[in-house]
């Protein structure tokens, strides 16, 4: 197949929040006691916690991110006018076990049987990949869920990404690193894996070191780029 540009790879390392997990589903889910502002709620409080996550990194101020995903919901309800203590602890209940997106279902298996090994590699803490990955039903196709807890630095550095390396036992090279995040992509890509950013919104290129080895629209295109 003349698109198969990750066809040599072993392995296929996911990124889960917002790759895998639908880092929208919870205020989605409830949309009906958030009110008009639910979108721009789901915005702010993913890109509060990135944020968080970067500004710890840099400053040496580790806290996991569980904590940090609450911290940004915490400030993002109060830059939106909501005050409503259940509705936070509903919010968090559905992110620790947050939906995976329509096109992950089946993929993880579909991979395995093609004799690809696979993981998630991500900022998660433990006990909310865990949760996750037990809810969605992922846990039986995966072979490693690596946290970022093990090195207390987030994404993108590159201790994180060489995780990957050593719970595998393959270089970068031979894997490949999916993200729909394109910083994590190009980061990783910059470490060495061969790196595909899911573009799910079409949003332009970043610019930003590492080159990417494929861009898709959606997880249901990566089988065709690993030949399948
Ligand atoms: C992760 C973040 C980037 O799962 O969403 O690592």
């Amino acid at each position: 197949m003349s698109n198969a540009v990750l066809a040599a790879v072993s392995a296929c390392v996911f990124d889960a929040y917002g790759t895998l997990f639908d880092v929208n589903a919870a205020a989605d889910k409830l949309r009906h006691r958030i009110g008009p502002q639910a979108d721009r709620l789901a915005e702010q409080w993913r890109t509060r916690q990135l944020q968080y996550s970067w500004l710890r990194s840099i400053s040496g101020k580790h806290a996991d991110f569980w904590q940090l995903t609450g911290d940004a919901l915490d400030v993002s309800l109060a830059t939106l006018g909501i005050k409503d203590a259940a509705l936070r602890a509903d919010l968090m209940d559905l992110y620790y076990k947050l939906s995976p997106y329509a096109d992950a279902q089946g993929l993880l298996a579909r991979l395995r049987q093609a004799g690809k090994r696979t993981a998630i590699l991500s900022n998660g803490s433990k006990a909310m990949l865990k949760a996750a990955v037990d809810a969605s039903g992922f846990a039986q196709e995966l072979d490693a869920v690596l946290s970022i807890d093990d090195v207390g630095v987030f994404k993108p550095h590159g201790s994180v990404y060489r995780l990957a390396e050593t719970a595998l036992g393959l270089p970068a090279k031979e894997m490949c690193f999916v993200s729909s995040n394109a910083w994590d992509a190009h980061a990783s890509a910059d470490f060495g894996f061969r790196s595909v950013w899911v573009n799910r919104a079409r949003a332009p290129r970043e610019k930003l070191p590492g080159e990417l080895a494929a861009e898709i629209r959606s997880l249901g295109e990566l089988p065709a780029l690993l030949g399948l």
